[in-house]
């Protein structure tokens, strides 16, 4: 199997090591499992010319902001943009992009209206290639895969990362393997790890199981993991809030919030903020807070049952699906950047999901269930008073609305929530729901429902 050494020509990004987040030791190349060979603990990225000679935060400001005008695919990719502050990767012919990042930051009036802060954003990571958040740090790690001279890639998803990884390693012309849990994740995702020519095996088990499985692999078969525990993703999914703070003109807003199902693009996004801090790209911290489903809340119980000394793991259970895993493989990483920034972390419930979700839609944004956890979260912690009335909040949106267009229709339909029990908080979501209306083909009838709508 070929080593993921960090030698080679220098052209772009910067040295880097292989860290221990465990022990601290370094290394100059890494596991088929990115786990530390003395302690078993995982691995980040970390850049030693940076304790010497570290970049000057005015220059790399200015470069950033030149390479806009260039049309070279590394600058016009959102996450090469930013390679000063990325891995060295060779030459730009070995860069595999689909023009990723570049996402929009929208702001949000109704929804800051109704949970009562100034100023409430959007980072729609929804509007990259293939629909997540995922595509920042699949081109980072595709190509350090390609580099390093593997044939095979391959992921556990939930769904996302597996249509992200297929896209890519055929841009990069390398086969991919794709374990998803059978019968747990949306079709639209899977439908898209077929298209992009994905050996896709759906597992009889949930994701944690499919992970468990992936990481025993790539021990005993030449195949690169592309999971967020490759902390070449993370270092890639960092550029997410590089190009935030950009486009808050460098003011930090107060906080960010972030949905958590694995817990890598939480610990992706501190990661960043600490070294801008660190850098003098910014003055001041924002808190970077984690917001988790119920049913999948492995973080949560973890500070509040083991204040973090050791993972409390879930059976998880939730509609949003993409986030639905009990064991996080990063929850040490994400520990970490939520007591850096001083962020919280907090649950929410199906129906508040559901209700923040289209709430979000209704701003004509849309984004899959598993974003909208960061809106019912803000909620949360307005009322909390850990967020404060005059503070402005960015929330992550991870994933594009057409994603998971199942629990949208059945949202507008009133079938989401149709157990026993359940008909309170139907009740409750019916003024945001807008169900299709099937008529006879005539002007009476289309005049009469427009009408009853301008009523209601
Ligand atoms: N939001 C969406 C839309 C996701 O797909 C995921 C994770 C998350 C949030 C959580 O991010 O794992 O970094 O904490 N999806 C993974 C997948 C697990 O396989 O697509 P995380």
């Amino acid at each position: 199997m070929p080593p993921f050494s960090t030698s080679g020509p220098r052209a772009q990004g910067t040295e880097f090591r292989f860290r221990c987040i465990g022990c601290g030791s370094l290394s100059e190349s890494a596991s088929g499992n990115f786990r530390c060979a003395a302690c078993g603990d995982l691995l980040e990225i970390t850049y030693p010319r940076w304790k010497v000679a570290p970049p000057v935060a005015a220059n790399l400001k200015s470069a950033w902001c030149q390479r806009r005008l260039s049309h070279s695919p590394v600058d016009l990719s959102g996450v090469w943009r930013f390679r000063d502050l990325l891995p060295e990767c060779g030459d730009d012919q070995q860069i595999i992009t689909l023009r990723e990042g570049n996402t929009p930051l929208y702001e949000l009036p109704q929804c800051a209206r109704a949970t009562g802060v100034p100023r409430l954003y959007a980072k729609h990571q929804g509007m990259n290639p293939t629909g997540s958040f995922k595509d920042a740090g699949m081109t980072v790690a595709a190509t350090f895969a390609r580099r390093a001279g593997f044939r095979w890639v391959a992921c556990a998803s939930t769904g996302n990362t597996s249509a992200s990884m297929a896209a890519y390693a055929a841009r990069g012309g390398m086969r991919s393997l794709v374990l998803v849990p059978q019968g747990q994740i949306s079709w639209s995702k899977l439908s898209q790890a077929l298209d992009y020519g994905a050996v896709t095996c759906q597992l009889r088990t949930d994701f944690d199981g499919c992970l468990r499985l992936l990481q025993e692999l790539v021990l005993r078969a030449p195949v690169y993991q592309l999971n967020s525990i490759n902390p070449f993703r993370l270092e890639g999914q960092k550029t997410l809030a590089l190009e935030l703070l950009e486009q808050l003109d460098w003011q930090a807003p107060e906080h960010i919030i972030v949905p958590g199902g694995n817990l890598g693009n939480s610990s992706a996004i501190g990661k960043a903020l600490l070294e801008m801090r660190d850098l003098g790209l910014i003055s001041r911290l924002p808190k970077l807070s984690i917001v988790q489903a119920e049913g999948a809340n492995a973080l949560v119980r973890t500070l509040r049952e083991s204040s973090g000394s050791h993972l409390v793991s879930v059976q998880a259970e939730t509609r949003a699906t993409a986030i639905r895993i009990g064991n996080p493989a990063s929850w040490k990483k994400a520990a970490y950047v939520l007591k850096a920034t001083g962020g919280a972390c907090e649950q929410v419930s199906e129906v508040e999901i559901a209700q923040a979700k289209a709430e979000i839609g209704a701003e004509g944004i849309g984004c899959e269930p598993a974003s909208a956890v960061t809106l019912a979260g803000l909620k949360k912690l307005v009322q909390q008073k850990f967020v404060k009335p005059e503070e402005t909040v960015v929330l992550v949106l991870t994933g594009n609305l057409l994603k998971d267009p199942d629990y949208t229709i059945e949202f507008h339909r009133g079938e989401l929530f149709k157990g026993p029990g359940d008909e309170g908080a139907s009740a409750a979501l019916n003024p945001l729901r807008r169900a299709p209306i099937v008529l006879d083909a005539t002007l009476d009838a289309v005049i009469r429902t427009l009408e009853q709508a301008e009523k209601s």
